[in-house]
């Protein structure tokens, strides 16, 4: 059986595209894979969180996994500062990651640039993606397509590990879904649609209330001419939202632009909103649900402890490779 891991930072409100671009998979992946999932807070904190805030944010991001379709009892779900494992072999691939291929990745400097203060875990926290990865001789990375270039720092990290101390670890495959890889903003189809968005209208919250969905979506920008059609290039507003209806109801774009062909754009902006209402309106049942249980906590602490399980021998093999006294 194929080992899948992936995590999701608790950084407040998860939007469609996490949705979309990861969190469906991971539920799909749950069938035919041995999945470790991770709420994971120690990258959260690269960036200055409000502590009760993070507290909050970590469970309901749990809350979250599990009424998207996670099943704790077939998928491990743990929260990753409650896995030691995860922050110490975070350190030892900062010594075995470059400081040159660090400052390449390009997200770092994104989330960087025109701030007065970097921390240096913001600048080291591929290595600790390295780490959470490694750590279950992860086979297949389900992520969004922004990802990517942290998977590859993470093959390449593994590969050199391997080279100098003899096979250790797995080297994982990305799994970047051909459709919905990369969901854009309802406001600018030319940037991702992002949670730290400054403008709500750019994005769907999983948590959003049937009528903010239906208002957004009605704003989204679109494309000159009305024709309902896929194509990157000229009509990228569309095509954003083609791919998003297309997820929602598991169909192909061909035959949602076959639905909605010399319908003009009115018609489909209106399906589409009921579509993504009908599409979260279970998640957010059983996510209030859930939240209200108190049954998180025992999940979260039974997750922590298959995963130090899980991780313990990799971790073990690192030290001792690495010279570490027993
Ligand atoms: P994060 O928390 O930013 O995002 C979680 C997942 O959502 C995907 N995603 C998207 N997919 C499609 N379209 C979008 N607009 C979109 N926005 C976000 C992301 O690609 C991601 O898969 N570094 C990671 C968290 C992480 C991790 C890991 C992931 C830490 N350790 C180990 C995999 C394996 C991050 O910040 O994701």
């Amino acid at each position: 059986m194929k080992k899948v891991f992936s995590g999701i930072q608790p950084s407040g409100t998860m939007t469609i595209g996490n949705y979309l671009g990861a969190m469906k998979n991971f539920v799909k992946l749950q069938n035919e894979a041995e999945c470790v999932f991770c709420v994971v807070d120690l990258h959260a904190i690269t960036v200055p969180q409000e502590p009760e805030v993070l507290r909050q944010n970590s469970l309901n991001l749990a809350a979250l996994y599990i009424a998207a379709g996670i099943d704790p009892n077939r998928s491990t779900l743990f929260v990753q500062s409650q896995v030691p494992a995860h922050a110490e072999l975070g350190w030892l691939l900062q010594c075995i990651a470059y400081y040159g291929e660090l400052g390449r990745m390009t997200q770092f400097k994104d989330k960087s640039s025109k701030k007065e203060v970097v921390t240096a875990g913001l600048f080291t926290y591929p290595a600790l993606m390295a780490a959470d990865i490694l750590l279950y001789q992860t086979d297949l990375v389900p992520v969004g397509e922004d990802q990517k270039q942290h998977l590859e720092l993470t093959r390449d990290v593994a590969e050199r590990f391997n080279n100098r101390f003899g096979q250790t670890f797995t080297i994982p495959d990305p799994y970047i879904p051909k459709v919905g890889g990369r969901i854009m903003s309802l406001e600018d189809p030319s940037k991702k649609m992002s949670k730290s968005d400054e403008n709500p209208s750019a994005y769907i919250s999983m948590l959003d209330e049937p009528d903010v969905i239906r208002k957004k979506i009605s704003r989204a920008v679109t494309d000159s001419e009305r024709e309902v059609r896929y194509d990157e290039e000229n009509k990228p507003a569309i095509s954003n939202l083609l791919t998003i209806y297309s997820l929602f109801v598991d169909k192909s774009v061909a035959d949602i632009e076959a639905m909605y062909e010399g319908k003009g754009y009115g018609p489909f902006k209106k399906d589409l909103a009921e579509v993504v209402v009908d599409g979260l309106s279970p998640i957010q049942t059983r996510y209030a649900e859930l939240l209200n249980s108190g049954e998180l906590q025992d999940i979260l602490r039974e997750g922590a402890r298959k995963a130090t399980e899980k991780s313990e021998p990799t971790l073990a093999d690192v030290k001792e490779k690495l010279g570490f006294l027993k």
